[in-house]
């Protein structure tokens, strides 16, 4: 492969001279990679351009979450939140990311109680004052992604579980202020179990946040056992999400054999969840959907 010179225009496609584009930023990662550490590789950092339509691409996943919070309450069922979901999506234009994603059969996923990840929406489910639920919004336009996904009380819920949630959320705004620029993925997770430990919780291991953007799963793998100062380093221009699910009792969890899509905590207590997706910049880390 052809050496890029210093006039040469650069990699990113900005049109600017590699010089005063990107070549600074190579040189801090292949220094990096040179320590031993794992860098990303230049398909994780996206351009001002797939920025802005990512941006577009999780306004539209905001405004539907937003929707979901003004209307979801007791007595509505699983399936009119799939519903309200496909209908916001494509009449912006957009299309929900879950719907036929590996055979996934709705446009939304609705987590209650002990259910981890993953719920498929139907309309026999109907939400009971004192449920805990997670709604996980995925939007694609025109090709660019967009992920994340908020719990929701239905109604007065127990303080244990009042507990779980709020915490949960802590957890993602601490590991959100260990984003930086250079510094590394682990930094981020360590704040994550930390926190969760430190409350009395456990931090699900096997499933975890994920690179995005230009497809809906890209690397890095986002996991919050890490530690600071190892994992992926965190480059300008990465997207990823933090998305950590935390469990009142065991980490340990099991998928539905009958759906083949709903994870469950093994000991049958609540699990909670918050995904937000975040814009690795050299000013800080900017909160792209929530
Ligand atoms: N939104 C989930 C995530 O955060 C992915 C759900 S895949 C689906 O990665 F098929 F279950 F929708
Ligand atoms: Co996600």
């Amino acid at each position: 492969m052809k050496q890029i010179e210093r006039n040469d225009p650069c990699w990113c496609g900005s049109g600017k001279k590699y010089k005063k584009c990107h070549e600074a930023f190579d040189h801090k990662l292949n220094h990096l990679q040179g320590q031993g550490h794992l860098v990303p590789d230049h398909s994780l950092i996206k351009t001002p351009e797939q920025i802005e339509k990512i941006k577009e691409s999780a306004r539209i996943n905001v405004a539907i979450l937003d929707y979901v919070a003004e209307h979801i309450q007791a007595g509505v069922t699983t399936g009119e939140i799939d519903r309200w979901v496909y209908k916001i999506t494509t009449e912006a234009g957009a299309v929900p990311a879950p719907l036929n994603y590996e055979g996934f059969p709705k446009s939304v996923c609705t987590s209650i109680n002990h259910q981890v990840c993953h719920g498929i929406p139907s309309d026999e489910i109907v939400l009971q004052e004192g449920d805990i639920v997670n709604v996980d919004v995925s939007t694609i336009l025109d090709g660019y992604y967009s992920d994340s996904s908020r719990m929701f009380c239905i109604g007065k819920v127990s303080p244990e579980k009042e507990r779980l949630v709020k915490i949960t959320k802590e957890c993602v705004e601490k590991g959100l202020e260990q984003v930086k620029a250079w510094g590394y993925l682990g930094d981020m997770s360590q704040a994550v179990h930390e926190h969760a430990e430190k409350n009395g919780y456990r931090v699900v291991r096997e499933i975890g946040g994920h690179g995005i953007g230009l497809e809906f799963h890209e690397d890095p793998w986002v996991g919050y056992i890490g530690k600071a100062g190892t994992g992926m380093v965190l480059a300008p221009g990465m997207i990823f999400t933090i998305e950590p699910m935390i469990n009142m009792g065991t980490s340990d969890i099991f998928v539905d054999d009958a759906d083949g899509w709903t994870i469950y905590t093994e000991d049958g207590l609540p699990s909670a969840q918050w995904e937000i997706m975040v814009l690795v910049t050299e000013q800080g880390p900017e909160v792209l959907a929530w």
